[in-house]
């Protein structure tokens, strides 16, 4: 069987760990793809090297051209500037709207079949842009952030539990970001629901509202630390996860930022809920019922991701 093909946008912080985890899980050649000239080739040399010590067989390839991306069957997308300290993932909005609309063409023309991940944010838009930008249909372009959102949610969990992460799901919906949306009830240790672990005195709903609220600044947490730049070990294992179950046809269940038309009464927009994704894409959506205060905080978190894409339109009205 001949090897897939992964393209990576933007060889930063993120594209670099991608590549290190498709190459560690061969899941297939990789080919990093940049507008700056050395950083791709240079990251792909030193990957490979790795490859003999690590035991993987992936060929590793760094370019500056869009041509070299043909035949991708996933392209993940990282292309961008990521969030300074004090800057909010919306302050991006107008610099990475013009990088979606080149990538967005680039991929259109040359990988017009892959399945495309976008991690660039504020994400709710931009992978509404890049899929505008492209042309590629809805089914075939998501945005990671549930994934990512859900990890911080189940990590700060397991730590307040003290039990294996590997025993902790966690449900969220809504935009990435401070307006996300927890579902605590659909939020479980080894199937029990945390409201039963807060009557069985595992917890309070104090803590459990505490780590809803670090979880919602989990990317605003860290950049605050690192000072100079963003997260980039867990969004970057965020999308190998969306990536590995499209080329593996997994059908795993995964809360996605999917295109919705009329799921959830919102039509046109990304928003992150939960999707299945297999070897066709986005392949089901679901929709779960939702209390009175859950559809609030989603009709929230909904209206936030609609200004965004309306200050896109603002800013581009070809995007209109
Ligand atoms: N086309 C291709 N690559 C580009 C473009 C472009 N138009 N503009 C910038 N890049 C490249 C940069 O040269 C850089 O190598 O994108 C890369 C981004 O890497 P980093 O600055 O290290 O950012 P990273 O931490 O990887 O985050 C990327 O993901 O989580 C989001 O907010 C984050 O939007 C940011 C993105």
């Amino acid at each position: 069987m001949p090897r897939k093909k992964i393209a990576l946008i933007g060889a930063g912080q993120i594209g670099g760990t991608l590549a290190h985890l498709a190459g560690l899980k061969e899941l297939g050649d990789v080919l990093m793809f940049d507008i700056l000239e050395g950083t791709p080739q240079g990251k792909s040399l030193d990957l490979a090297e790795s490859s003999p010590v690590e035991g993987f067989d992936a060929k590793m390839t760094g370019v500056n051209d869009y041509k070299d991306i043909a035949g991708a069957d996933v392209v993940i997308v990282t292309a961008g500037v990521p969030r300074k300290p004090g800057m909010s993932r919306d302050d991006l909005l107008g610099i990475n709207l013009k990088v979606m609309e080149s990538v967005g063409k680039g991929i259109g023309a040359h990988a017009p079949d892959a399945f495309v991940i976008c991690i660039t944010n504020p994400l709710d838009a931009m992978v509404w842009a890049l899929q505008k930008a492209s042309g590629l249909p809805a089914n075939k372009v998501v945005g990671m952030a549930g994934v990512l959102d859900s990890a911080r949610f189940r990590y700060f969990l397991a730590s307040e539990f003290d039990v294996s992460v590997e025993d902790v799901t966690a449900f969220v919906l809504g935009g990435h970001g401070d307006d996300m949306v927890p579902l605590v009830r659909y939020s479980t240790v080894a199937g029990i629901p945390l409201p039963d672990l807060v009557k069985m005195g595992w917890t309070t709903h104090e803590k459990i509202d505490a780590i809803v609220e670090r979880t919602r600044k989990g990317g605003g947490e860290i950049v605050n630390l690192l000072k100079t730049g963003s997260a980039f070990y867990a969004p970057a294992s965020s999308a190998i996860a969306m990536a590995e179950s499209y080329l593996r046809d997994k059908k795993r269940v995964l809360p996605c930022a999917a295109y919705l038309d009329g799921e959830y009464d919102v039509k046109g927009m990304y928003v992150g809920v939960p999707v299945v994704i297999g070897d066709k894409g986005v392949e089901r959506i679901l929709e779960i019922e939702m209390t009175k205060d859950e559809r609030d905080m989603f009709a929230k978190s909904v209206e936030s991701v609609k200004s965004l894409v309306e200050a896109c339109k603002g800013i581009n009205p070809a995007f209109a």
